[in-house]
């Protein structure tokens, strides 16, 4: 793993100032040995507030534009998930390290190409698994890998989003793809087994891309199961626990891991931080990307240290697996299909 040539700070660009990249702007603008050197967004008014926050002199209208500004040593992608695949393949084309905000690519085929170009030109590509940096799914991992569980059983993990949000994304991109990817990584990264055999089911209100329901059990090789679900489905009354300046929303995450030996549970809306007003209640979360005096924390911050870090030092990452995240696509699809068709999908093993 190659370090960046220049001894300065590492020089970043990021693509994609929407609710998501604002967060990441004022992380790389505020982590130690990086500078923001550049911005993109077709959105000139989120463009010009975002760099001006932050002083970013150098402002793009897309991607495209940023990745070719010859000046930078790594970009950042939080466009869009259907773009990313296209954004991705001309990055590491012109030798950009590259962070993906989730889904890498929108099929497996796609992410094993940029797994390939990233391989040949010789640099870093690490994607969003945000879930990995996030205080307790790491210490609940350490202790499955240090055997404390004993043998897995079973894993059950829900993911349930607002409604309100659905529209943003309904003819977009597969719920599998956007919300229950996540999930698919952790039960990777728990279990270090493979996935061999999916059924599924989707629940469909419209003729979207989406469905608003997907619910799908997993055989692992090791032959414990999985149990996993996602929807968009919680109402705005529910209490909000996502929150930026200008938005705010539930995700109602819940993962239960029962193993021979012991069980344990993280609730996402058990926060200990809780807020009620004449007309809303909020649950925010401090671990994944909390907001103080302008500065973004938790979670997000360590991902972005750890791909900064690893660039600056020329290591690769101890978290961030590329090789899971590639993996977690191909048992998307097959979830996807399953899915559709209501069968059950095997699943061969990693090529
Ligand atoms: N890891 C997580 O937990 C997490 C959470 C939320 C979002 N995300 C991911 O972050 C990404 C962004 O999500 P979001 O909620 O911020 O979406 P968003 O729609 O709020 O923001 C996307 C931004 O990209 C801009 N954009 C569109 N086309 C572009 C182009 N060609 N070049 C540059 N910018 C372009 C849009 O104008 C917009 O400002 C998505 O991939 C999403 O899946 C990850």
């Amino acid at each position: 793993m190659p370090a960046t040539a220049s001894a300065g700070p590492l020089r970043v660009g990021l693509a994609g100032v929407g609710r998501f990249g604002q967060l990441h702007a004022s992380v790389l603008a505020d982590l130690p040995g990086v500078e923001l050197c550049a911005l993109a967004d077709p959105d000139p008014v989120s463009l010009a507030r975002v760099a001006d926050r932050h002083g970013v002199m150098a402002r793009y209208g897309d991607a495209l534009d940023l990745i070719a500004d010859d000046s930078l040593d790594a970009v950042v992608l939080a466009t869009p998930d259907e773009q990313h695949g296209p954004q991705a393949r001309t990055a590491l084309a012109r030798g950009r390290h590259l962070f993906v905000e989730k889904p890498l690519a929108a099929s497996w085929h796609d992410a094993r190409e940029l797994q390939q170009l990233a391989a040949q030109a010789g640099v870093t590509l690490q994607t969003g698994l945000i879930l990995r940096y996030e205080p307790s799914h790491r210490w609940l991992r350490q202790r499955i890998v240090d055997g404390a569980f004993g043998d897995l059983v079973s894993i059950r993990a829900r993911r349930n989003c607002s409604r309100s949000s659905f529209a943003a994304i309904a003819d977009r991109i597969h719920t599998v793809h956007r919300t229950l990817i996540h999930d698919i990584d952790l039960l990777l990264w728990f279990s270090g087994s493979r996935v061999t055999s999916v059924v599924a089911m989707e629940v469909r209100q419209g003729d979207h891309l989406a469905p608003q329901g997907c619910f799908a059990l997993l055989r692992l090789a090791d032959g414990a199961v999985a149990q996993l679900e996602s929807s968009w489905t919680v109402p705005a009354q529910a209490p909000a626990n996502v929150l930026t300046d200008d938005w705010q929303g539930c995700i109602d995450a819940e993962l239960a891991v029962v193993g021979s030996q012991r069980t344990a549970r993280i609730q996402g809306l058990q926060t200990p931080l809780q807020v009620w007003s004449d007309h809303a209640q909020q649950h925010p979360d401090m671990t994944l990307w909390p907001e103080a005096d302008g500065r973004v924390f938790g979670a997000l911050r360590d991902q972005l240290a750890d791909f900064t870090g690893c660039l600056r030092r020329g290591e690769a990452s101890t978290v961030a697996n590329l090789d899971d995240a590639v993996e977690a696509l191909r048992i998307a699809e097959a979830v996807i299909t399953a899915g559709r068709q209501g069968e059950v999908v095997s699943v061969s093993a990693r090529g």
